[in-house]
């Protein structure tokens, strides 16, 4: 079978390092990719949302099936794209349907469909500016802090924390009345602020059955001790010590089984990956947001630890055969170290020559690229997150600090990571 993953970043390396070990991949073909997956198949220079252009590489290359690893061509309907031409409809896209993708591209989408089917999450309100007034009175009932969430795609920003009452009013004035996120900010979710342990939970569904795939921790703030601004994610961890059969449980009735029921009683087409960001609360999940691809750097972690064959479960998934597949998954514990670029999630500058990729590859670990590319003989750095170092290990400590030794032995100018990646999972 040939393939086709598009995505550049160290999720699609990860997917593609998967891909390429299963028997059943022929070729493998990555949009736009980066110089780790052109160590895993063979990097095509096309934009991700550029469909005409990935529909005529599909045709040269005879592609049976497409990966879709972030969420934009996904929100953009590249699933319906396919389907719907003629020319086009044999080559199956993994990924859910355009509306259905609106459980990540519209927060309010995705909290209307929560409330519909009684999936627990943050009790919330949405607002657009001909509400403002009443947007206003709202925040002043509301106990602080107080959650803003721009409705549409935000580049990972569109959320707001306030803590004061005043600070809620003016970044809603901001985001409603000055276009602060632009079109994805005009209309605004108003939402309860929930405390607890955050974690990620990835299914993969075939809309009728689904998968549960290991869980994941991110560490999205760039200081340590989780300080500092928001970043892509700098680090992840898996498996999770407070994630028991009890809590599984509960997840699968009160969220999992709800929202794939949702999806058939509201006809949304969903054949792929479902993150689900979920927060723990003394035992209780709810969920923060749906993202309706896999996460990254989650997936340096879940993918590594799961021993199925990942070209037969998408193609289960693409065949509604899911309820066939058994999830095998290594019991170790695996930690993804990220390491970024001088000045992230601020200004930054590419190109810097990435030193030791050859000399520091250790048994049980991986070192997987996120923003690198090739450069005459050299790789250089070409984004924020640059790579991402995936360590086996008994624990999770023993894990993040293998991690931690390799990402020594690598070198740019101005490369930062965090030490403290799985810091509440130390043991003493
Ligand atoms: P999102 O873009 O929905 O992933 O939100 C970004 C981050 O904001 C989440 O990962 C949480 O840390 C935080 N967050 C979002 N909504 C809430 C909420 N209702 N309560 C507490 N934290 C939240
Ligand atoms: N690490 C969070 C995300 O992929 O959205």
């Amino acid at each position: 079978m040939n393939l086709l993953l598009i995505g550049s970043g160290g999720r699609e390396h990860t997917l593609a390092w998967k891909l390429t070990q299963s028997p059943l991949c022929s070729q493998l073909f990555i949009a736009p990719g980066n110089a780790g997956t052109a160590l895993c198949g063979t990097n095509l220079p096309i934009s991700i949302s550029d469909f005409d252009a990935l529909a005529a590489a599909c045709k040269q290359h005879n592609i049976d099936m497409i990966l879709v690893g972030p969420e934009e061509p996904l929100v953009k309907g590249i699933y319906d794209f396919f389907k719907n031409n003629p020319d086009l409809q044999n080559i199956k896209v993994v990924g859910p349907s355009k509306e259905a993708a609106q459980l990540e591209g519209s927060k309010a989408f995705a909290k209307a469909f929560m409330q519909r089917h009684n999936i627990p999450t943050a009790a919330y309100k949405e607002f657009t500016s001909d509400k403002y007034i009443e947007g206003v009175e709202y925040i002043k009932t509301q106990s602080l802090p107080i959650v803003l969430k721009a409705d549409g795609l935000a580049a990972g920003k569109g959320v707001l924390i306030c803590q004061s009452y005043l600070e809620a009013m003016a970044e809603f004035e901001l985001m409603l009345l000055c276009s602060k996120f632009g079109e994805a900010g005009k209309k605004v979710v108003i939402e309860e602020f929930l405390r607890g342990i955050e974690l990620s939970i990835f299914i993969l569904t075939d809309g009728k059955n689904y998968v549960l795939l290991p869980e994941a921790k991110d560490y999205k703030r760039i200081g340590e001790s989780d300080t500092g601004l928001n970043t892509g994610g700098m680090g992840a961890v898996s498996p999770l010590p407070f994630v028991t059969d009890e809590f599984l449980q509960k997840v699968k009735t009160s969220i999992i089984e709800p929202t794939i029921a949702g999806f058939k009683k509201d006809k949304l087409d969903y054949k792929g990956f479902v993150f689900l960001g979920l927060m723990n609360n003394d035992g209780e999940p709810s969920v923060i947001e749906y993202n309706c691809r896999l996460g990254d750097p989650e997936t340096e972690v879940v993918i590594p630890r799961l021993k199925n064959d990942l070209v037969q479960l998408l193609t289960a998934t693409i065949e509604q055969r899911l309820n066939e597949v058994t999830i095998e998954t290594d019991d170790r514990a695996v930690a993804a170290v990220v390491a970024v670029s001088g000045g992230y999630p601020g200004d930054y500058i590419k190109g810097e020559i990435i030193h030791g990729l050859q000399e520091s590859v250790l048994p049980g670990s991986i070192v997987f690229h996120s923003g690198t590319k090739k450069e005459g003989d050299a790789i250089v750095t070409n984004g924020g997150r640059v790579l991402t170092v995936t360590s086996f290990g008994k624990t999770i400590t023993e894990a993040v600090e293998q991690s931690n030794y390799m990402l020594e032995k690598l070198y740019f100018e101005g490369m930062y990571h965090r030490n403290d990646v799985g810091f509440e999972f130390k043991e003493s």
